[in-house]
């Protein structure tokens, strides 16, 4: 019988008074004075008057209280062939040196400090170096480009970078270095110190007086035995600024506090995940992602797990059993990735035969978020592997599930295709578009959260309050828009069917596809466009581009294409994968000039759909469902 039904009325009865009692498992250096306040901030505040540290709960607590010895930290890198190793003592000697020498530098509490880089464990001893000083951390993915580098630089004005020399994707050695020196070059923002981790495989120049090497300084600082204290900051302190792809070109700069995250995060590891302390907790993600953040490194490290940081892919690393690999090396009990990759290894191995290879008797549930789990991928995982399969909802903004199935609470019946039950601290509320919240079950409609949001949920964009309340509060008074759409059934299990806006989902990774018309309608050639997310097989969406040329361009369509292609990679970066541009006479409008997207998305998935009313031109549609067919499978691709 699970208990979720109590503790969710417990939560409702009194919410409160459920927080008050979760942050108890939080070592505070001064408690609240009042466990939320509803007059502070834009909806509330969590833990008004508490001072804590991200970084002690994580990482100081557990050496002080036993954990010293056990491992916190573990890089797994089929990409290098090598595995290392840190226990939470080892992890605090790093994590001090660094936070030494960052402070060094003159960071302190409120700076910030931009991290781009790969899926080594100095990524995470980083974020929690600059916990430790209550400095702000803002991870950057490494498959943006070096312009969306320097975009977030210039939002976030940091005082030092940490970097390193080089990625590796698969067989590809990606160079961090030069695309930072040429993000450093586009920004106005310049930072005064970049701390460069040399990695082996590929080296890189250090520019003198800017420069720092990440062994250098950090090895002479440990050989010193230099560490800092962990500084003491309030709880609604902003932890890190991640950003992520909203309807525009500019990223949202989504600011999380320290306080309420660490309190959510540690209820949801045995909540939610039913981890236990002591395990392993692996997060196949990255950390330039929210998942990695939260489940790859806080989560865990507040729980008192280890904690895997994967440098490889579901497949090619070297095959389709990479993550049951990891999962037996390592004794992996609680494991979570995105459906995309499960999609991958099915792909490759559809009978399961490298899952029967391993010892996977460690791994009591599979966790899937990043975009909606398929029934088939549901299906299949728990059919080849045994245990519960977990689809759960949740967005950069939330920083942790919105919706799941709290196996740590007893697992509920799995629907495949829902992403679960509200956890404490969400109501959702299907509204329709007029804001009434739709009383039949079943029924499509926007999903909102009704305010106030639980702690740890995003208090703000950084530098743009206004953007913050007009984007998520302004269009249903009351609710947090979380601009996806979906339905609740008679029993409570919501299902989250697509976005609302012009955010598409590709391979688990959110971007705008505003974003990408802006860079189309950039080229000379280009006189209007539109992007859209058609459906995929394996990534759930890949963007199409189409563009309409100006009079008297006599370059072949097919150049401009690969143009736009490229431009897309180098203005955004492979992680847009922006493979197939189509030339096209015109785009379906409507009569006051509205490109109809949604329309050009159903055709392009063979969806059902009616002639919109307002169509300024019905042929047009017919001109685009001919151009989709001829190029369904890929004729076009550039
Ligand atoms: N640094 C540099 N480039 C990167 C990168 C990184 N960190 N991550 C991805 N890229 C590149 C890829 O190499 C690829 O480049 P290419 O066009 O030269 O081949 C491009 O970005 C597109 O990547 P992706 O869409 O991920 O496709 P893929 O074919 O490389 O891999 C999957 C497909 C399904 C295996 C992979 O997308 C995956 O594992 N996804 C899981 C995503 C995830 O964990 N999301 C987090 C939410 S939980
Ligand atoms: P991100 O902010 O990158 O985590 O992306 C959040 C968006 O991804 C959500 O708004 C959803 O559109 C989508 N998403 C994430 N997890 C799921 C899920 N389990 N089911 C359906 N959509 C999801």
């Amino acid at each position: 019988m699970s208990r979720y039904g109590q503790v969710y009325a417990d939560w409702q009865a009194d919410p409160v008074g459920f927080w008050g009692k979760a942050a108890q498992e939080i070592d505070w250096f001064r408690p609240a004075d009042k466990v939320f306040d509803p007059q502070a901030g834009v909806w509330g505040r969590w833990f008004e008057g508490a001072l804590c540290n991200l970084c002690h709960n994580a990482i100081d607590r557990h050496v002080a209280d036993g954990r010293a010895d056990q491992l916190a930290v573990i890089h797994d890198s089929p990409a290098t062939g090598k595995t290392t190793k840190f226990t939470y003592a080892e992890a605090l000697a790093e994590v001090g040196a660094l936070a030494s020498v960052l402070r060094a530098q003159g960071v302190g509490k409120g700076d910030r400090v931009v991290i781009y880089m790969p899926m080594v464990p100095e990524a995470v001893f980083a974020m929690l170096a600059c916990a430790r000083l209550g400095a702000i951390h803002s991870v950057v993915f490494g498959g943006f480009a070096s312009k969306q580098l320097a975009v977030r630089i210039d939002d976030a004005k940091p005082k030092a970078i940490i970097s390193a020399s080089c990625g590796i994707e698969g067989k590809r050695v990606v160079q961090y270095k030069p695309l930072l020196d040429e993000a450093v070059d586009m920004s106005t923002a310049k930072p005064q110190t970049c701390v460069i981790l040399q990695r082996e495989v590929h080296p890189c120049e250090l520019i003198p007086g800017r420069d720092l090497d990440y062994a250098q300084v950090v090895g002479a600082a440990k050989a010193a035995g230099q560490t800092t204290e962990c500084v003491p900051v309030e709880a609604s302190h902003p932890s890190y600024i991640l950003y992520t792809s909203g309807t525009t070109g500019q990223p949202k700069g989504v600011v999380r506090d320290t306080g309420g995250y660490m309190t959510a995060l540690k209820w949801t590891m045995s909540n939610h995940y039913g981890a236990n302390p002591g395990e392993v907790f692996w997060a196949a993600s990255d950390v330039g992602w929210v998942v990695g953040h939260s489940y790859i490194c806080y989560g865990p490290l507040l729980h008192g797990c280890a904690t895997i940081v994967y440098e490889g892919k579901p497949v090619g690393t070297p095959d389709a059993g990479a993550f049951w690999r990891v999962v037996a090396e390592h004794g992996v009990t609680t494991f979570f990735t995105a459906p995309t990759a499960i999609r991958a290894i099915r792909k490759e191995d559809p009978e399961g035969e490298f899952i029967k290879k391993y010892d996977l008797s460690k791994m009591r549930a599979l966790f899937l978020a990043g975009e909606r789990s398929d029934p088939a991928t549901i299906h299949w995982s728990q059919d080849k592997l045994g245990v519960p399969v977990v689809d759960h909802w949740w967005q950069t903004e939330t920083g942790w599930p919105i919706t799941g199935n709290p196996v740590g609470l007893g697992v509920l019946p799995i629907k495949p295709g829902s992403s679960g039950v509200p956890l404490p601290g969400y109501e959702i509320v299907a509204l329709d578009d007029e804001g009434h919240p739709i009383a039949t079950p079943n029924t499509l409609g926007n999903i909102t959260i009704k305010l106030p949001l639980p702690p740890g949920v995003f208090p703000g964009l950084w530098n743009a309050e206004e953007r913050y309340k007009s984007a998520y509060f302004a269009e249903f008074p009351g609710y947090y828009a979380t601009s996806d759409a979906g339905m609740v059934d008679q029993d409570g299990y919501v299902f989250i069917m697509a976005r609302t806006d012009d955010v598409i989902n590709v391979a688990g990774h959110r971007l705008s596809t505003g974003a990408m018309e802006e860079v189309l309608a950039s080229h000379p050639a280009v006189a209007e466009c539109a992007v859209i997310g058609v459906q995929d097989a394996l990534k759930g969406q890949s963007p199409a581009g189409f563009f309409v040329l100006n009079n008297g361009v006599t370059t072949p369509p097919a150049q401009i294409a690969e143009e736009l292609v490229k431009l897309v990679r180098d203005r955004i970066g492979p992680v847009a994968a922006f493979r197939m541009a189509l030339p096209v006479n015109r785009l379906p409008k409507t009569r006051s000039g509205k490109v109809l997207r949604g329309t050009m998305q159903k055709i392009a998935d063979g969806l059902p759909w009616e002639m919109p009313a307002a169509i300024d031109d019905p042929a047009v549609l017919g001109e685009i469902e001919e151009i989709i067919g001829k190029n369904r499978d890929g004729g076009a691709k550039a």
